[in-house]
């Protein structure tokens, strides 16, 4: 299959694109386009045809649901039951933005989109492209991340077709994410509110507006099985094998001189904040500066892939020890090592031990 490949400036949106690309939803095909936290990879979700090549072309297991992307909130209703008592004040606050609410499903949702289940996340993306396809389709869109399942979560068009290009008709390319890991999943359905995801919006985001939340237990404890399918799935994985540092500054960096010593026959990429980039020779890449996590959110899935594209056997990656964002990011790169941590003691006190 021959995969178009536009380039769509997200400020002045071509609408000619827009309406090929909404073409292709209402044929029953996919597109991937951007949204402001991963490329996804859509089909019109109220065709249970359509998605179902969602699954085929990513590879992703049938338990696994896909979340359905909205444009306006009284689409909401359309689509799910027993709303709770929060839900104004959560959709005034984090919508539309990376979010996604799991809620009671009602019947008009085909059932591959819930994986046969009696819930369904519901997003409403910020990203004007992601918006002005939905505003044109008229249906929800189903998307995942457009990754071949396992791989990072794509963050750029060039990513997407990495992945996609000869398998999906149109890949929309709308340059990089500008928040680069995937939405914060919270369970409605749970008192209280469960996040089953940590993505940009943080326990502490909703605490600050009175809304309480737990972590689901596997996000802050290893041995737990997850509740969101999603996340019990190898995932994020490079070709090449990842090790992630963390802990004490001075030791954690020492540990990764002693690691590329004993590997000198490997090709090594090591990935560190901007602080650090000089204490090393080598490849090496930047995360941002470390205390603006935000940078390293919106790097990481593109270093992951850069690192591939290099070639590099093995990828060595600084980590961090912090509560809010850290806890999203921690959850990506502990994935993406398949657990290869090495976390080194504190000197100092004062910081938390949760990823
Ligand atoms: O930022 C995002 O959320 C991106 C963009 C494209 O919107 N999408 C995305 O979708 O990351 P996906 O399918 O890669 O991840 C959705 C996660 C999966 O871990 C899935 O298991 C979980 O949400 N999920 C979906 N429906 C669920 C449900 N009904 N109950 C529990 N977890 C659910
Ligand atoms: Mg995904």
């Amino acid at each position: 299959m021959e995969t178009k490949y536009y380039k769509l400036n997200p400020k002045a949106l071509d609408h000619h694109i827009l309406d090929e690309a909404v073409k292709c939803l209402k044929k029953g095909e996919l597109v991937a386009f951007p949204t402001e936290t991963v490329y996804g990879l859509g089909a019109d979700g109220l065709n249970g045809k359509a998605c179902e090549k969602i699954f085929q072309t990513k590879g992703r297991p049938s338990d696994n649901p896909l979340i359905l992307h909205i444009f306006e909130k009284n689409q909401l209703e359309d689509l799910v039951l027993d709303l709770p008592q929060d839900i104004n004040k959560i959709i005034e606050n984090f919508w539309p933005g990376p979010l996604t609410i799991i809620l009671k499903r009602k019947g008009i949702i085909p059932d591959i989109v819930t994986a046969g289940g009696d819930t369904v996340g519901i997003r409403y993306p910020k990203s004007p492209i992601a918006q002005g396809l939905l505003a044109k389709l008229g249906h929800p869109i189903a998307a995942p991340s457009a990754n071949l399942s396992g791989k990072p979560s794509p963050t750029t068009g060039e990513d997407c077709l990495e992945d996609l290009e000869g398998k999906i008709p149109m890949i929309l390319d709308g340059g990089p994410t500008s928040i680069g890991i995937e939405s914060t999943v919270l369970d409605l359905t749970v008192s209280p509110y469960r996040i089953l995801r940590p993505g940009f919006y943080t326990k502490e985001d909703f605490s600050a507006l009175g809304i309480e939340t737990v972590y689901d237990k596997s996000i802050i404890k290893d041995g737990h099985i997850p509740k969101s399918p999603g996340q019990k799935y190898k995932h994020y994985a490079p070709k090449a094998q990842v090790t992630v540092f963390v802990g004490d500054e001075t030791k954690r960096l020492q540990g990764m001189q002693d690691e590329i010593h004993l590997r000198k026959n490997q090709k090594i990429g090591l990935l560190l904040f901007e602080e650090h980039l000089h204490q090393f020779q080598g490849l090496k890449r930047s995360l941002g500066r470390q205390n603006h996590l935000e940078e390293m959110a919106q790097l990481l899935f593109f270093r992951l892939r850069e690192m591939d594209r290099l070639g590099v056997d093995e990828i060595l990656i600084e980590g961090i020890n912090q509560p809010g964002l850290g806890i999203s990011i921690m959850n990506r790169l502990k994935k993406s090592a398949g657990g290869r941590m090495k976390v080194y003691e504190e000197e100092r006190d004062g910081k938390c031990n949760s990823f």
